[in-house]
């Protein structure tokens, strides 16, 4: 339980499904963690909750809208301020629009580009020089499978997410000179508290919500937010020192043919 001692991190969309599980195993395995997220309620229960699960936790709250450019200056100032150093990003903050591309508003063009797509360049622009200086800097972004996989109704989500793997690449080639790396996390299906009370809405029960996942993968299930912390743990510990660049899947399998 030690794979981040003496580490510090940043996780953007802290007080969300993933991000707050990230920042809980981050705690646990000896980090200090900064939590970024605009919905300061969400984050002081999400940081509450890391408290009474890891006793001692190092966790500190940053409200900020990551989707405004000068948040990340402002989000590194604060952990430099706080913990004295940077040696993990995470960047996690996303947002969904379900408009097919034939009815796309400029709006929410701009809105899904700002938070899923430029909020992690800024940050890691601004994390970088810390990153560099850790010698052991990592970056992990969470992308989606749906960077890979076509679908019907998200377009300007998806797009977001195969820029992040683009972005991925390229800051890797550049950054493995300084010592950073740079890797992504494509989750598939993950049961959020977003995704449950957009089900909920919905009024769709429990056996309608199994079925979706059933439908979505080779294991033919929901992925716990745990799950996916556990890989973005991995490549932001140097149990991952020799990946760099890399899009890592995590989802079940992915949309395959189903096995009989
Ligand atoms: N849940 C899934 O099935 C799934 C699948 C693939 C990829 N992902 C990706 O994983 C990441 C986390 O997703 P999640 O399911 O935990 O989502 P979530 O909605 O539970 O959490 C996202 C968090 O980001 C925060 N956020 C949104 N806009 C922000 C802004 N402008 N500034 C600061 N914070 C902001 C929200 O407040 C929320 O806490 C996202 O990038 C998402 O696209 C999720």
């Amino acid at each position: 339980m030690s794979r981040l001692e003496g580490r510090v991190a940043i996780v953007t969309g802290g007080a969300g499904g993933i991000g707050a599980a990230t920042g809980r195993l981050f705690c646990a395995e000896g980090a200090s963690v900064v939590l970024a997220d605009h919905d300061a309620g969400a984050m002081a229960a999400a940081c509450a909750a890391i408290r009474k699960d890891v006793p001692g936790a190092r966790v500190h709250d940053v409200v900020a809208d990551v989707g405004a450019e000068a948040s990340a200056a402002n989000i590194v100032a604060e952990t430099e301020r706080v913990f004295g150093r940077i040696d993990v990003l995470v960047n996690n903050a996303g947002i969904r629009a379900y408009e097919p591309l034939a009815q796309a508003k400029r709006e929410t063009w701009e809105r899904l580009l700002a938070v899923n797509l430029l909020s992690y360049a800024y940050l890691s622009r601004e994390a970088l020089p810390a990153l560099r200086a850790s010698g052991r800097g990592s970056i992990v972004n969470v992308s989606s499978m749906h960077a890979f996989i076509p679908r019907a109704g998200m377009g300007q989500y998806d797009v977001t997410k195969s820029g992040i793997v683009s972005m991925t690449r390229t800051l890797a080639f550049e950054e493995a000179r300084h010592g950073v790396r740079v890797n992504a996390v494509c989750p598939g299906a993950t049961l959020t508290p977003f995704h449950e009370k957009r089900f909920a809405a919905a009024g769709q029960t429990r056996a309608q919500i199994e079925a979706i996942a059933a439908r979505s993968c080779l294991l033919r299930r929901w992925a716990s937010p745990r799950e996916i912390a556990y890989p973005i743990l991995w490549l932001a510990s140097d149990e991952a020192s020799y990946v760099t660049g890399t899009a890592l899947m995590a989802d079940g399998g992915g949309l395959t043919t189903q096995p009989p």
